[in-house]
């Protein structure tokens, strides 16, 4: 049995810093599955798929060409050629796509055997919405993170101004809100803890902090 420890969370929460430290601690694989959703979004803007159009989206989804080389996310087009996107996918416009598409039954699906892939020795750490919960509910290792929402735009305006990227507080801070509400109350894998997730609120904590306290749990 291939060890998974999941990662679970709202928007900024920092989990993905925190599950490729604790990938990395132990020597583990590491699956952003948010970037999937990402991907996938990016994917449909490009050709054209409509936001609403659940039974095309989920095409896109199925259809996704994705491989991972180093810090580079190359996604192929229809004409095979593929290009490095893991800039793009950061951008704002893309995670807000990818929150709406990520509310459709038929995408999540499509995506599901995609993300069982990433299972493999030693052992694999991810992050998202839906992974203790939906992907890998037996992960002997379960985490819900959680931060203060006003802590959480902060971090992410901290992020986007070292980028070089102008952004406002307030602004940031309703569009997190905006979008946990959407993750938290959709019909299919709502935001939520797992039942015997363990609940681990970073807003006090140093990003070392979080990571020595999962690897406590990992080794108990
Ligand atoms: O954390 P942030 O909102 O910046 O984005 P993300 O983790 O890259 O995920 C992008 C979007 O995909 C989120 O807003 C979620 O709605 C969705 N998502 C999901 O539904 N299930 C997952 N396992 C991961 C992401």
């Amino acid at each position: 049995e291939i060890p998974v420890i999941t990662i679970d969370g709202p928007t900024a929460s920092g989990k993905g810093t925190l599950a490729a430290q604790v990938a990395a601690r132990l020597g583990w694989h590491q699956l952003d599955s948010g970037l999937l959703y990402r991907a996938t979004a990016l994917a449909a803007l490009r050709q054209g798929v409509a936001a609403d159009d659940e039974a095309a989206l989920a095409r896109v989804a199925a259809g996704l060409k994705l491989r991972f080389d180093g810090e580079r996310v190359l996604l192929a087009g229809a004409d095979g050629q593929a290009d490095d996107v893991a800039a793009e996918l950061r951008q704002e416009h893309v995670g807000s796509m990818a929150s709406r598409i990520a509310a459709f039954g038929a995408v999540r699906a499509a995506l599901e055997a995609l993300q069982l892939g990433f299972r493999a020795l030693p052992g694999l750490v991810a992050d998202g919405r839906d992974m203790g919960t939906v992907i890998f509910p037996q992960a002997p290792l379960k985490l819900f993170l959680t931060a203060s929402a006003a802590m959480r735009a902060e971090r992410r305006h901290k992020q986007l101004i070292s980028k070089g990227i102008s952004a406002n507080l307030a602004d940031l801070r309703a569009d997190l809100e905006a979008r946990d509400e959407r993750d938290r109350n959709r019909a299919v894998a709502p935001l939520k803890p797992a039942q015997d997730a363990l609940l681990l609120d970073n807003s006090g904590l140093s990003i070392e902090d979080s990571v020595q306290q999962v690897l406590a749990w990992w080794a108990e």
